[in-house]
C-alpha cells in the first residue's frame, strides 16, 4: 500500500511509523486512520518486523488529535462508527503481539494522547504536551481516552484531565505515570530505538507472552489473570528459548534466542 499521511520505515527489525501531516499538526483524519491500520496489519504479519515506534513528523506535534474538520455535520450513527473505527485501530496496536513504543515528540492531544496510550510504553520529548481537550469542543474522548487514561493514571486524575481539557507538560505526565521517561527532543527517537533493541535481545516468545499477560490480565480479575500467567509460564517452558536462556545463564555465556 502507498501511504500519503504516514511514513513507514523498517530498520533493523524496528518499524518506525511517522504520522506525517505536519501542516495540520499530524491530526488524524479518516485516511490517516486507515493507513495506520494497514501499517499495523503489515507490521503484525511481517516476520522481519519485531517491534514498532510511533512518532510524529516535525518537532511541534506528535498528533494534535482527531482532525476537527470531520466533526461538524456528524450524526449519531456516524459518531458511533467514527469512535468504533478509531478504537479498532488502537486496539490493534495495544493487543497485537509486537511491542509498540510511542515517541511523543510534541502535542499529544485528544486522539494523539489516545494513540500514545494504546502503545505499550511511552517516551516523551521534554517539549511534549498531553491532554484530552474534547470537552472544549463539546464532545468527549472517543478513541479510548476515558478508559485507557483512567487505567493508566487512576480515575481521579483521568476525570480531572477529561473534565477540564487541561493540557499538561511532559514532566507532569511523567509524574502521574502517563509517560515512562522524558528525554531531550533530539535524543527521543534514539532512546526509543535503544529500548526496542534491548527488548529484541530477549526471548521473543517471552516478550510476546509478557505483552499478552499484562494487556489481557489487566482486564481480568486477579485470580483468573494469575491463571493466565501460569498457563503462559507453562507454554514458555516448552520453547527452545527457555532451554537456551537458562542453559546460557548456567554456562556463563550470552543467550542466542531463536524465537522457537
Ligand atoms: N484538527 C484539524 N486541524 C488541526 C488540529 C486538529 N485537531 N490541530 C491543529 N490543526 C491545524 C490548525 O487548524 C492549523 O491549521 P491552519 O494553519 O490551516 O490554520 C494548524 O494545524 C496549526 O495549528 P495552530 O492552532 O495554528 O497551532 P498553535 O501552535 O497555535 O496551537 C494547538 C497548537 C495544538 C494548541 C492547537 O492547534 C489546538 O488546540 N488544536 C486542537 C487540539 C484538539 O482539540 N484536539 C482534540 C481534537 S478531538
Amino acid at each position: 500500500m502507498d501511504y500519503e499521511n504516514i511514513l513507514l520505515n523498517i530498520e533493523d527489525g524496528i518499524a518506525i511509523v511517522t504520522i506525517n501531516r505536519p501542516k495540520a499538526l499530524n491530526a488524524l483524519n479518516a485516511a490517516t486512520m486507515n493507513e495506520l491500520k494497514a501499517a499495523f496489519t503489515r507490521i503484525q504479519e511481517d516476520p522481519n518486523v519485531k517491534c514498532a515506534i510511533i512518532t510524529g513528523s516535525g518537532e511541534k506535534a506528535f498528533i494534535a488529535g482527531a482532525d476537527i474538520n470531520q466533526f461538524p455535520g456528524m450524526n449519531a450513527v456516524m459518531g458511533a462508527e467514527f469512535a468504533l473505527h478509531g478504537q479498532d485501530v488502537l486496539n490493534q496496536i495495544q493487543f497485537g503481539s509486537k511491542l509498540v513504543v510511542a515517541a511523543v515528540n510534541g502535542f499529544a492531544l485528544g486522539g494523539g494522547c489516545e494513540t500514545a496510550m494504546a502503545c505499550h510504553v511511552r517516551f516523551a520529548a521534554d517539549n511534549a504536551k498531553f491532554g484530552q481537550p474534547e470537552v472544549s469542543l463539546g464532545i468527549i474522548p472517543g478513541y479510548g481516552g476515558t478508559q485507557r487514561l483512567a487505567r493508566l493514571v487512576g480515575a481521579g486524575r483521568a476525570l480531572e484531565l477529561c473534565l477540564t481539557g487541561d493540557v499538561i507538560k511532559a514532566e507532569e505526565a511523567h509524574r502521574i505515570g502517563l509517560v515512562n521517561k522524558v528525554y531531550p527532543q533530539a535524543e527521543l527517537l534514539d532512546k526509543a530505538k535503544e529500548f526496542c533493541q534491548k527488548v529484541m535481545s530477549k526471548g521473543p516468545k517471552a516478550t510476546e507472552f509478557v505483552l499478552y499477560c499484562v494487556n489481557r490480565g489487566m482486564e481480568m480479575n486477579l485470580y483468573d489473570a494469575l491463571r493466565l500467567e501460569a498457563q503462559h509460564f507453562g507454554i514458555v517452558c516448552a520453547t527452545e528459548d527457555m532451554q537456551e536462556g537458562t542453559n546460557a545463564f548456567l554456562e556463563k555465556r550470552p543467550a542466542k534466542f531463536s524465537g522457537k
